[in-house]
């Protein structure tokens, strides 16, 4: 029984088990149901929001809470727990005053003074969102932040990277690291224009390109994609409008008269060299991947009709229409057309590919399975076949939520899904936290492991697989 007991509180992102924990620890004689494969050696990583000091409850976000990893260390068949605080200066600034200094997105029009400190951050880099495996180096990622470095396998905090001065621009916590190339392509967007900068780190970790974007409006972009050849931005309509907001309106709004369009534009090309196309008005949080083939440029991702990210995607009314489904793009270069089809009828969002095969053709899709009353919840782990289309999924059962499940390959895999599929699950019922270890292959069987945490892991944001050298 896991001893840290979740709280009750007003709002729905500190209540149950989406509430923080408050220490790091380590557990290496964890009770195992199953065993764990021999052939799985690396860090299974997860990242997430768990905020110490709130400046008002009521106003706070998930997307304000510092960032905590949680990481499994598997190894011959073992597991070491460990869970680390990211130590960026906001964060350490904190700690030393014992009390909040920054006050979170939802209260930047609060009149309460600032306690910012003279020459500190004008705001926390809470790398609490995702990761990033690139040049050897593992990334806890942050989007209006800087990377931030991570030390494995103790997960010290080594912290920001600009790149030896070369990155200028915020760097999305999606980036994608082409295995072919090694090379790393990553954008920013922004308030102020350019509102979208695109930039390619070569393999040895250089950044060597730099281009602005242009689009009409600052938007919400969290995630894009990248193919062998063409990196992809994705222009859809939830906008970001500091006027909105000060008259009282919500900073990022679903506004679907801005239309949708996708920017392609080859990975070392400049603004002029982007070709928009049009596509059909919705929203995507987050691709999966995206490859060439022959004259098309293919895309897939989440995508659901319209975004509730205005009321912080709670309205569980709309559940139908803010809940994504696997939806693919299929963008001809030559003719200028686009053809566009839902893959699969699951509603999912955290879609997972191979990462060894990033940028290029895939035939799975991993993705966790929203519960359609609840938001933010997921029941399950699906895996989608782009081969025969068909899509099929592992259920947690009752009063079991996850998250986002990572592809991990074996040692020595020979295909694409030879591997496992590792996320975090909450037994809610019993206020237990589990990780679960599923075969690729074979979904259908449940568990090949289950560890029982000795403490409680708060609901999180996105997983990472790092595999030992
Ligand atoms: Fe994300």
């Amino acid at each position: 029984m896991a001893e840290t007991t979740a709280a009750t509180a007003t709002n729905f992102f500190l209540d149950g088990n989406f509430a923080p924990v408050d220490e790091e620890r380590d557990a290496t004689d964890m009770t195992v149901q199953g065993s764990i494969p021999s052939d799985l050696s690396g860090h299974f990583l997860r990242v997430g929001p768990n905020p110490v000091h709130i400046f008002s409850e009521e106003a706070y976000h998930t997307f304000d809470g510092d960032g905590m990893i949680h990481a499994i260390e598997f190894h011959a068949g073992t597991a070491r727990y460990r869970n680390r605080f990211v130590q960026n200066e906001g964060f350490k600034l904190e700690q030393a005053h014992g009390d909040w200094l920054y006050k979170g997105m939802n209260s930047m029009l609060d009149p309460t003074p600032s306690r910012v400190p003279e020459g500190a951050p004008a705001s926390k880099n809470l790398a609490n969102t995702a990761f990033a495996v690139h040049n050897n180096t593992l990334y806890a990622l942050h989007e209006p932040s800087q990377p931030t470095v991570i030390r494995l396998p103790g997960l010290e905090t080594e912290g920001p990277t600009d790149f030896d001065g070369k990155l200028q621009h915020p760097f999305t916590a999606h980036p994608k690291v082409d295995q072919a190339t090694g090379e790393m392509m990553t954008f920013g967007y922004s308030f102020q224009a350019p509102y979208v900068t695109y930039s390619v780190i070569d393999a040895g970790g250089k950044l060597v390109h730099s281009t602005p974007i242009t689009i009409a409006k600052p938007v919400f972009m969290h995630d894009f994609a990248v193919t062998g050849k063409y990196s992809l931005f994705l222009d859809f309509p939830i906008t970001l409008d500091i006027e909105r907001a000060i008259a009282g309106g919500p900073a990022l709004d679903f506004e679907p008269e801005h239309g949708s369009r996708i920017g392609v534009m080859p990975r070392f090309g400049t603004d002029a060299d982007v070709r928009w196309f049009d596509v059909e008005t919705g929203s995507v949080v987050h691709t999966a991947n995206a490859w060439d083939d022959g004259d098309e440029v293919v895309l897939q991702a989440s995508r659901s009709k319209t975004s509730d990210i205005a009321g912080a995607g709670l309205a569980a009314e709309n559940l139908d229409d803010t809940q994504g489904h696997l939806y693919e793009w299929r963008i001809n270069l030559k003719t200028g057309t686009v053809r566009e089809r839902p893959l699969s009828s699951v509603r999912c969002d955290f879609t997972r590919v191979n990462d060894t095969l990033a940028c290029h053709q895939t035939r799975y899709t991993y993705a966790a399975v929203f519960n359609p009353q609840r938001p933010f919840s997921f029941d399950g782990v699906m895996k989608f076949d782009d081969d025969t289309q068909s899509t099929t999924i592992f259920e947690y059962g009752e009063q079991r939520f996850g998250g986002e499940a990572v592809f991990a390959p074996r040692i020595n895999a020979q295909e694409e899904d030879d591997g496992y599929l590792i996320g975090f699950v909450h037994d809610e019922a019993s206020n237990q936290s589990e990780c679960l270890i599923i075969d690729a292959q074979d979904l259908a069987s449940g568990p090949v492991a289950s560890i029982i945490m000795p403490f409680r892991v708060p609901y999180g944001f996105h997983a990472g697989w790092v595999a030992s050298t």
